[in-house]
C-alpha cells in the first residue's frame, strides 16, 4: 500500500511508521515541519507545512491507498480540504479524541454522549476549544460523503517525547524532577480512574485499522483497558524514575486545584471537563475492528520504555524551565528556580508568576471566563478566551 501520515513523527505517528514499515510491500510517506532521514528504503520523509495551502495540493494530488492524519484542523479548513483528501485516497484515518465524551458510569464506549452534543448555541461558538474543535472535524466527517473514512479517538498518549502528568507537560514535570523541585498536581484526580496509553500501542491499533474495510465509515476508541487510579499511576511513573535515576520525584498534592490551574487556564479545561470523572475505556470496538483481542501493555513496563528514552535519547529535548508554569508550582512549594536558569527575556514572566499582579490575575480571569467554570469567589462577565491559550492545551492533554 501506498500510505500518508500527515503528522507522523509524533507519539503516534513514529511508532505507526515503524509498525507499517516493517512491511515491505508498503510505501510509507510522512510529512512534518522538521527535517528527518529515513534509515528504511519504504519510508520516506517531506518536510513542509501542511497548513499551507501549496503544499497540501501538490502533496495529497499524488495519490495515496491511505491517508493517515494527525493534525489538528480548524473546521473550516477542514471543510474545504476534505473533497481533495477523498478524491486522492482509497481510506482517510483521522484523529479524533475520547476526551469528547460526557462523564458516565461504568465504560465509555463509542455510542457515549459527547459534551458537545449537549451545548447550547453559545457554547458551541466557544470553537477554539479543543474539545470542541475535535467534535466540529468529527462531525463534518461523519456527514461527509465520496470517502471511506475512520475516526480513531485516542484517549492520553504517551511516548518519550510526550508524557503528560495529569495535564502538567512532560517539560515542565522533568524539568523540575530532573532539577530536585516538587512537582504540583492536583490532590482532585487521585482517586479517579485513567487509561493512560503507550504510543506503541496505540500505534499498533491505528495500524490494524489501516486498509481495512471493516474500519471504513467507523469511530473507535483507542485507550488502554488497563485502567487505574491517578494516585497508582503516579505511584508507577514515582516507581520508575526511582529505578532509573535513583532519585526521589517528590510531590505536592494541591487540594484545590483551581489554586494552581486558574493561573494556567490551558490546562484547566481539559481537567475539570475530564480528569476529574473515570475515564475507563470499553475495547470491543477496537476487537471487533481488529477481529481479534487486542493486547495493551502493562503501564509499568511501557512507561520504563518510555521514559528510559526520553531520559537518555539526546534528540529528546526536554525543554527551557517554562518560566510562568515554574513561577506558579515554585509559589505553591516555597521553593526558588534562580533567575540565571531563565532566559533575559524570560524572567519577567517567572516573577510575575511568583507573585502575580493585578493584570496577570485579570487576564487569567479573562479566560477562564470563557470555559463556564469560575474562578474563586467570582461571577460572570463572559469574554472570549485569548487564542494563544487555547493552543496551549492541544499539545499535550489529547
Ligand atoms: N497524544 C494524545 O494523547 C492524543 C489524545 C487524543 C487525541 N490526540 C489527537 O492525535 C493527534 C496528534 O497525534 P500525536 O499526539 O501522535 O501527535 P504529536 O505527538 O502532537 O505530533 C504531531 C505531529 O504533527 C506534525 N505537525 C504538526 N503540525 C504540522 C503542520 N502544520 N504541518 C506538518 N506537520 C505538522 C508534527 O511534526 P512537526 O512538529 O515536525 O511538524 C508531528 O509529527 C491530534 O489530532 C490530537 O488531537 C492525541
Amino acid at each position: 500500500m501506498k500510505i500518508l501520515i500527515i503528522g507522523g513523527t509524533g507519539a503516534m505517528g513514529s511508532p505507526l511508521t515503524k509498525y507499517l514499515s516493517e512491511d515491505k510491500d508498503n510505501s510509507v510517506y510522512i510529512v512534518s515541519r522538521h527535517e528527518h532521514f529515513s534509515r528504511e528504503s519504504n519510508v520516506f520523509y517531506i518536510r513542509g507545512n501542511i497548513k499551507s495551502d501549496a503544499f497540501f495540493h501538490e502533496l495529497i494530488r499524488k495519490r495515496y491507498d491511505v491517508v493517515v492524519d494527525f493534525i489538528i484542523w480548524p473546521p473550516k479548513v477542514l471543510r474545504k480540504r476534505l473533497k481533495h483528501i477523498y478524491a486522492n485516497c482509497g481510506q482517510y484515518i483521522t484523529m479524533g479524541t475520547s476526551s469528547e465524551y460526557a462523564p458516565v458510569d461504568g465504560l465509555i464506549t463509542e455510542e457515549t454522549p459527547r459534551l458537545y452534543d449537549a451545548y447550547s448555541t453559545e457554547e458551541r461558538r466557544q470553537g477554539g476549544r479543543y474539545h470542541i474543535k475535535k467534535s466540529k472535524d468529527d462531525d463534518l466527517i461523519m456527514a461527509s460523503e465520496g470517502g471511506n473514512w475512520t475516526i480513531i479517538r485516542p484517549w492520553v498518549t504517551y511516548n518519550a517525547r510526550k508524557n503528560p502528568l495529569v495535564t502538567v507537560p512532560l517539560s515542565v514535570w522533568m524539568w523540575r524532577y530532573l532539577h530536585g523541585r516538587t512537582i504540583v498536581l492536583p490532590q482532585q484526580v487521585m482517586d479517579k480512574k485513567c487509561s493512560l496509553t503507550y504510543g506503541g500501542d496505540a500505534a499498533r491499533a491505528i495500524g490494524k485499522m489501516v486498509g481495512n474495510p471493516k474500519a471504513y465509515g467507523q469511530i473507535v476508541n483507542i485507550a488502554s483497558n488497563k485502567w487505574m487510579t491517578w494516585a497508582e499511576a503516579v505511584e508507577t511513573y514515582q516507581q520508575v524514575l526511582y529505578e532509573l535515576r535513583g532519585e526521589v520525584m517528590k510531590l505536592y498534592l494541591l487540594p484545590d486545584a483551581s489554586l494552581i490551574w486558574r493561573d494556567i487556564p490551558s490546562q484547566y479545561d481539559p481537567i475539570a471537563r475530564d480528569r476529574f470523572y473515570d475515564r475507563c475505556f470499553s475495547t470491543a470496538k477496537l476487537n471487533e475492528l481488529c477481529g481479534e483481542e487486542f493486547v495493551f501493555g502493562d503501564l509499568k513496563e511501557c512507561l520504563k520504555m518510555s521514559l528510559e528514552k526520553t531520559l537518555n535519547d539526546p534528540t529528546v529535548t526536554l525543554g527551557s524551565p517554562s518560566p510562568a508554569y515554574q513561577g506558579v508550582m515554585d509559589r505553591l512549594t516555597g521553593e526558588h528556580t534562580p533567575l540565571s536558569m531563565f532566559k533575559r527575556s524570560e524572567r519577567d514572566a517567572y516573577k510575575t508568576a511568583l507573585s502575580p499582579t493585578k493584570s496577570w490575575a485579570k487576564r487569567v480571569y479573562r479566560t477562564l471566563k470563557g470555559t463556564d467554570l469560575h474562578m474563586h469567589g467570582e461571577q460572570d462577565e463572559a469574554s472570549p478566551l485569548p487564542e494563544q491559550e487555547e493552543r496551549g492545551e492541544e499539545g499535550e492533554n489529547g
